[in-house]
């Protein structure tokens, strides 16, 4: 079975730039390879690497799985799992730093900006998270990792990584490819549209949160920043909060950006945010009841169990593999 592999890290709570950039893009990575086993974990090593709140770090582990599932994600060709469940995670880490050189985690980008809004207590896992979030992949010889821009940078280490071990031991790891969007929306916050939605945004009026219940989501939408001119056109420098408005609509519906304005051309900005409204929350309330199902059935578990049992027995293989190739240990089969 071929493999797709991706992390989610389990910190803060979903909202809609999360599902229309990543959730939505893992449902079309299954569409457009059927073949292969998708592979998600909750990242909740990778969450350690700065401080958490026990409390809170649980809740959104269970969360978060819940919240992928409950979106449409193919169950016949995925396997969801927790990544501290699996060994293996921690291990592989710890063998490919013995493969990874200072200055190749000292270049890496996210690493220096995270270092750098920390004041103090940086954690060394903080440094070397590159090398688990390499072993995530390469444990599982995972041919695509869908992943945002912004992991471009580790996924070409991990690439050299794997070509490293495969020069030194023979063919040990797949080569994995990064599958990056190429123009997965990008959902800009609702009181300052030059910015990212996100889930970090002090301002909880600039975003819509994937379990906001209508009236909340309503109220959002309709008091997004927006402009004076009162018409309904594409123009992301000059009108901001309306393009932002126009791409929620079209990465909902389906409809192309022209075909959108085309329309709401006769309409004022009420009308159109009451349209944006409903397709939120006609798009999101199937997501939450089905949300509100799983959480309260022991589904979720028996998901989480099956999907631990496959990758377990994958990635430990692999330890074996590499450990026995290492000269570890007494030699195993
Ligand atoms: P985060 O939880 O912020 O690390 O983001 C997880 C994934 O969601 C990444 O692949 C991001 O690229 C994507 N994402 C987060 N916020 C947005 C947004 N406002 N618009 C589009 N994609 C987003
Ligand atoms: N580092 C990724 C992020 O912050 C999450 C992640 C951890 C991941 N391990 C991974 C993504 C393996 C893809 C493959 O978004």
């Amino acid at each position: 079975m071929k493999h797709i592999v991706s992390g989610i890290q389990p910190t803060g709570s979903l909202n809609l730039g999360t599902y229309l950039g990543s959730i939505k893009n893992f449902i079309d990575v299954q569409r457009r390879h059927p073949e292969h086993q998708l592979l998600l974990f909750i990242a909740d090593l990778h969450a350690l690497t700065v401080p958490q709140d026990k409390m809170k770090l649980r809740k959104t582990i269970k969360e978060l799985a819940a919240l992928y599932l409950a979106s449409g994600l193919n169950q016949d060709t995925l396997s969801l799992f927790i990544q501290s469940e699996i060994p293996a995670h921690a291990q592989m880490a710890y063998l490919l730093q013995c493969f990874t050189y200072m200055g190749e985690l000292e270049r890496m980008t996210q690493f220096k900006d995270k270092a750098q809004k920390q004041t103090k207590g940086v954690s060394s896992a903080l440094f070397t998270y590159p090398a688990l979030m390499a072993g995530d992949i390469l444990l599982y010889d995972a041919q695509y990792v869908p992943v945002g821009e912004d992991q471009k940078q580790h996924l070409e280490l991990t690439r050299d990584i794997a070509i490293r071990l495969n020069n030194r031991f023979g063919s040990m790891v797949t080569v994995p490819e990064p599958l990056i969007p190429k123009v997965g929306a990008r959902i800009m916050s609702l009181t300052d549209p030059t910015k990212k939605m996100s889930k970090s945004d002090v301002n909880v009026k600039s975003r819509v949160n994937l379990l906001d219940d209508e009236t909340l989501i309503r109220k959002r939408i309709m008091s997004a920043v927006t402009d004076s001119e009162d018409t309904i056109r594409y123009d992301t420098k000059e009108k901001p909060g309306i393009a932002n408005l126009i791409t929620i609509y079209s990465a909902i519906t389906g409809q192309a950006i022209p075909a959108v304005e085309a329309t709401f051309k006769d309409s004022d900005y009420a009308t159109f945010k009451r349209a944006v409204a409903d397709a939120v929350i006609g798009e999101l309330a199937p997501i939450q009841a089905r949300y509100h199902e799983l959480k309260a059935s022991p589904e979720l578990d028996r998901i989480l169990d099956e999907g631990k049992a496959y990758a377990d027995r994958f990635a430990t293989n692999k330890i074996r593999k590499l450990q026995n190739a290492l000269g570890l240990g007494r030699k195993r089969k």
